[in-house]
């Protein structure tokens, strides 16, 4: 059941924190290094302030976006977790269903512990999106963009910013391990492959450095899938305007402007202070979505005014999924629409295109 005092998305946190076993937590909430730019954000959003229009002439709020020229009718994603059982054991089947209810698409991740074809067989109103790790055998990447394709999933989200897994002090410390009965699903096929290791995002503090980086994809990788599969390419993990502009020029439909939540480099900015200026090197006929850090509506319409045209929640959802399965994910979900429908209503903006910079005080 949804516990009554959760008033916002936020609230499921501390209810996570104590339903979860200690490593689980620490697993999903923690960052890498000393955690500052995890922390950063959480506070940058802050910052930033909102416009009050009084009396506004709206009637109807319409909160729409054309993704991929797909329909959303909200410009909120899920973002790609992966072993989402270790949150509640329903996983990434309870999120999608939850997702769906509300109208909202779900990014699935190569490291899921359910299938992407027993989690496509879930998919009904909206577009499901794929996430690939380039795997350290070309032949398994190919097989896994072929398979996202029989499947159904319109657009591939390809991560680039975790060629190794970051430095997880946190997760040693409460020696967090992967339970024996929640794998990367969408591997098994492949697990005969040694090399298989470094792409399961857990043990890299074990395994060598020289092999990972030696493995590890390199732009033309990008550009041979973006021409070699008829899905949508999204670039996540940009953070610099130079490879905000190589995403571009590759290609690409949409780059993900993103710190992985704070979980791979520590010392990287947020998002939220490298969009505006993204945006403007890229120009608006390439899509940015937007992540880390997002927590309420008003962090979502901070995002829109600063240059996003969607943007990706992670770890409240799970924090959702822990707490009450899929319907608290549903309800986290519902209650991010409704405040960004107040503060767009607030603010006197009928639809997603009026969110305008000039909505927002910059700090
Ligand atoms: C992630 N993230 C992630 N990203 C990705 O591309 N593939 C993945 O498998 C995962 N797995 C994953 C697991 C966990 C436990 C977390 C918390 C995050 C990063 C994720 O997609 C997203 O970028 C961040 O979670 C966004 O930040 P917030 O919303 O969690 O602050």
């Amino acid at each position: 059941d949804i516990p009554a005092d959760i008033a916002c998305c936020h609230d499921y946190e501390r209810y996570a924190e104590q339903i979860l076993p200690q490593p689980h937590w620490h697993y999903i909430a923690g960052g890498s290094g000393n955690e500052s730019t995890l922390k950063a954000n959480n506070i940058v959003f802050d910052k930033f302030g909102l416009q009050q229009t009084l009396l506004p002439d709206i009637n109807q709020i319409n909160t729409r976006v054309i993704l991929n020229s797909e329909r959303h009718e909200n410009p909120i994603l899920v973002a790609p977790i992966a072993y989402q059982q270790l949150a509640h054991q329903d996983g990434e089947l309870a999120t999608v269903q939850a997702a769906n209810a509300q109208d909202i698409s779900m990014v699935l991740s190569t490291l899921s512990s359910t299938s992407l074809e027993q989690v496509a067989q879930y998919q009904t109103s909206q577009p499901l999106w794929f996430q690939l790790y380039i795997q350290p055998d070309k032949e398994h990447t190919y097989d896994l963009i072929k398979r996202a394709e029989q499947a159904g999933y319109t657009s591939l989200v390809i991560t680039l910013d975790a060629p190794i897994n970051g430095l997880r002090n946190r997760e040693q410390r409460h020696q967090f391990s992967l339970p024996e009965h929640i794998q990367a699903q969408n591997l098994q096929p492949y697990s005969q492959s040694v090399s298989n290791q470094a792409a399961t995002g857990l043990s890299s503090q074990q395994v060598m450095l020289s092999r990972l980086l030696a493995q590890s994809p390199r732009w033309k990788d990008i550009s041979d899938i973006i021409a070699n599969t008829r899905l949508s390419v999204y670039l996540k993990g940009i953070l610099t305007v130079s490879d905000a502009k190589k995403a571009k020029e590759l290609g690409a439909a949409g780059i993900i402007v993103s710190n992985h939540g704070g979980r791979i480099l520590d010392g990287v900015p947020t998002s939220i202070e490298m969009l505006p200026l993204i945006r403007q090197a890229v120009g608006h006929d390439i899509e940015i979505l937007c992540d880390s850090g997002i927590r309420s509506g008003s962090d979502i319409f901070k995002a829109l005014a600063l240059g996003a045209n969607s943007v990706l929640v992670g770890r409240p959802v799970i924090y959702g999924l822990a707490t009450a399965g899929a319907m608290g994910v549903a309800h986290c979900l519902r209650l991010l629409k409704d405040e960004l429908q107040l503060t767009m209503a607030l603010t006197g903006c009928a639809s997603i295109s009026d969110i305008t910079i000039d909505k927002i005080r910059l700090p």
